[in-house]
């Protein structure tokens, strides 16, 4: 879909359909809408005040206009009531418009930066929501399927405005908007393909082909290297599998310092059967998205080389497959991971955290000054949370409430989970320095305790994506399948920390 940032008067572009705002609590058509009420001889103002258009967010109207407006519709879009609009809101409001539009065989719209002025958005904000939400509602993975779509694409999306001055900052808001849904939907693809075509190798071949076009600079360790690094918790996870492990770095360097300032880890398990301790079969299949955390930290640095802010960030994607054979890791089994530290396997299934413990011992070894790990880490954290905030857990506040923050602004939640040294209890064990499970209860805290031991003293800040990574119904922005969380959350986190 294109999107551009146009000057004009809206009512009087020519589109399939012109979407206009309209808020709770209006009684009457005001500005834009009563001009094209106008024009349309009352039909909105009629429908006001039949009850049937309200306002109710993600109340949407299509009216035709009969050759009375060069737009062939006219798209009243429900925003809720003004003094609560948000920016989540236009961007979940503008995708629910379009995936209906597409529905209809809408070719082309127009609509202004809606929201600009109201509750602290700005115009640049405005334009950014309405470019996210547009492109990350109208994703679907289609690429296994050979039968053509019912309907075919929006081929493009205006956002007109009559005043020029406001022209660049529409612009601005467009571009960054377009830089993270991108992202976002390319997190998306690498999680809704299968393992059969998401192996670690493709991972790998990803991030080249990211590294190529978005001017990265890309290394990724083979298994001798891993061996000679004594990554042995990764190894052991990997062993079990024919696909050859990768473990991919990449590197954006905007700052002015050779120092890394930011390293975000991402769990690339691109298929968990939990090993010997094998998974049951029902919904095994998702387990295909089990290099969620991975996926989004190369789609964040990405976008991040496109948005080029003053920082120098480094991806770390440690990825294997976790499965049995002859030649599996067993329970009972010790691990030596890279930092020095024994392992004792009570679950091959607690594979994420033997990966991130050697990811995190590499980016100790490099030296970083904040490290962020992303994994769909435990089931406990879906019962914990459920598939609506992404737990954090970590060893430094101010860098918890910063992640917080840029998630609110990215409209993807995060709620801080403890992490009270008691839970540390139940990672104790009898033969190693530690046990890769810690029991039943308190499930996704005790595998952050786990990976805390390996983040040592740097601040650190682990994200459990387990709940969040997937979805199983449309919810405005979101589509069934991969979310694409948290990229957009962990691009903000960038972009604040380079001011
Ligand atoms: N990848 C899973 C966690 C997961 C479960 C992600 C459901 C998404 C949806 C992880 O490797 C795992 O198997 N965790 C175990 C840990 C247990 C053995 C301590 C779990 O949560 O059951
Ligand atoms: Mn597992
Ligand atoms: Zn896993």
């Amino acid at each position: 879909m294109e999107i551009k940032v146009v000057a004009g008067d809206m009512t009087k572009t020519k589109a399939d359909a012109i979407i206009v705002p309209f808020f709770e609590g209006m009684e009457r058509p005001e500005g834009d809408i009563a001009t094209i009420d106008k024009a349309l001889d009352g039909a909105i103002s009629q429908l006001i005040s039949q009850g049937e258009i309200k306002g109710k967010l993600n109340e949407i109207t299509i009216i035709h206009s009969l050759s009375k407006l060069p737009a062939a519709r006219v798209v009243i879009a429900g925003l809720g009531k003004q003094q609560e609009l948000s920016q989540d809101k236009v961007r979940g409001a503008i995708a629910e418009t379009c995936r209906l539009l597409r529905q209809k065989g809408v070719n082309s719209i127009a609509t202004m930066a809606q929201g600009a002025g109201i509750a602290g958005i700005t115009p640049e904000g405005a334009a950014q929501a309405i470019t996210e939400g547009a492109l990350l509602g109208v994703y679907s993975f289609r690429r296994h399927i050979t039968k053509e779509a019912e309907y075919g694409e929006i081929k493009q999306l205006l956002i007109v405005s009559s005043d020029e001055s406001e022209l660049p900052a529409l612009e601005q808001g467009c571009y960054k908007g377009r830089v993270m849904a991108e992202a976002t939907n390319l997190a998306r693809d690498m999680v809704n393909e299968p393992a059969n075509h998401m192996t670690p190798t493709q991972m790998a071949e990803t991030a080249r082909r990211l590294a190529e076009t978005c001017g990265l600079e890309l290394n990724v360790l083979e298994r001798e290297q891993m061996q000679e690094l004594g990554m042995g918790a990764l190894l052991g996870v990997a062993q079990g599998s024919r696909q050859p492990p990768k473990f991919v770095v990449l590197h954006y360097r905007g700052g002015d310092s050779s120092e890394i300032d930011v390293a975000l880890v991402g769990k690339g398990i691109t298929f968990d059967s939990g090993g010997i301790s094998i998974k049951p079969s029902a919904k095994m299949d998702k387990m295909k998205g089990d290099m969620a955390g991975g996926a989004a930290v190369m789609a964040a640095i990405s976008a991040i080389a496109q948005l080029k802010p003053k920082i120098n960030v480094m991806a770390i994607i440690p990825a294997t497959e976790n499965l049995p054979s002859e030649n599996a890791l067993k329970p009972g089994d010790i691990l030596t991971a890279m930092s020095g530290k024994t392992i004792e396997i009570i679950s091959t299934d607690a594979e994420g955290r033997l990966i991130l413990a050697d990811a995190l011992g590499y980016v100790r070894k490099f030296g970083a000054k904040f490290m962020i790990d992303v994994a769909t880490l435990t089931g406990a954290m879906r019962i914990a949370l459920g598939d609506v905030c992404t737990g954090a857990f970590g060893n430094n506040e101010e860098l918890i409430d910063r992640i917080i923050a840029a998630g609110a602004e990215a409209g993807e939640l995060i709620w801080q989970m403890p992490m009270y040294d008691q839970y540390k209890e139940q990672n104790k064990s009898d033969v190693a320095d530690i046990k890769n499970t810690g029991g039943k209860y308190g499930g996704a805290i005790t595998a952050a305790q786990f990976l805390s031991e390996f983040a040592g003293d740097t601040p650190w800040v682990h994200l459990d994506i387990a709940g969040t990574s997937m979805t199983d119904k449309e919810r405005n922005y979101l589509v069934k399948g991969a979310t694409g969380v948290p990229v957009r959350t962990l691009v903000n986190l960038v972009l604040s920390l380079a001011k």
